[in-house]
């Protein structure tokens, strides 16, 4: 029994999982919920990434994740032989490496500094009594612009991690 494998595979695809299905959580219902509820939703999903620490889970997930995958296809990949990279099952495992660390990598550029600008912004207008600028809420509909379409894009990307990194095995 190779427990180091063991504890390996354990990692990535326990990680994996949190961060998929949190992610998809995430942009299916909760913000989809809290976009129906105007200023109050937007000011939940600011403390939500930054307090309630949503920006700090997706980070630990997404890197425990691809460090572990990074480990397990250097292995699995004789230290990155070309013969398996370019085998069926390797080119599955490729795509899939590569569309889940497209989106760690967005994600980290978008989404915390995101929500910090955010949390920032809030806490300007509550300091003036409650009253947003014009300028306020414009950087705030571009921030909102922002993580939409990054969300999009996250369900495109980790869909097809997901679904590559299940079925590769047996292309
Ligand atoms: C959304 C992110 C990811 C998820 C949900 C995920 C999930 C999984 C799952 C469930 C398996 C087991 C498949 C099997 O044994 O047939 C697996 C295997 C694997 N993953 Fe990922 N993965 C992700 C990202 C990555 C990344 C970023 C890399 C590389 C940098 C990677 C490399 C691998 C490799 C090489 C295997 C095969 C391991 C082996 O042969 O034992 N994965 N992944």
């Amino acid at each position: 029994m190779d427990l180091g494998l063991i504890l390996l595979r354990l990692a990535h695809v326990v990680a994996g999982a949190a961060w998929v299905g949190g992610a998809f959580v995430m942009i299916l219902l909760v913000t989809r919920t809290a976009r129906l509820r105007g200023a109050d939703g937007d000011a939940f999903m600011t403390t939500l990434l930054t307090q309630g620490k949503a920006a700090r889970y997706f980070e630990i997930a997404a890197i425990t994740t691809v460090l572990a995958g990074g480990l397990l296809y250097f292995r699995a990949s004789g230290g990155f032989q070309m013969e398996w990279i370019t085998s069926p099952s390797g080119i599955g495992f490729t795509i899939g490496a590569v569309a889940a660390i497209v989106s760690l990598v967005w994600g980290g550029v978008v989404v915390g500094p995101a929500g910090k600008r955010a949390a920032a912004i809030e806490a300007e207008v509550a300091e003036t009594g409650g009253i947003a600028t014009v300028a306020h809420t414009s950087e705030l509909e571009a921030i909102r612009r922002k993580l939409s379409t990054f969300a999009l894009a996250d369900l495109a990307l980790l869909g097809t991690a997901v679904v590559t990194m299940a079925t590769a095995r047996y292309w």
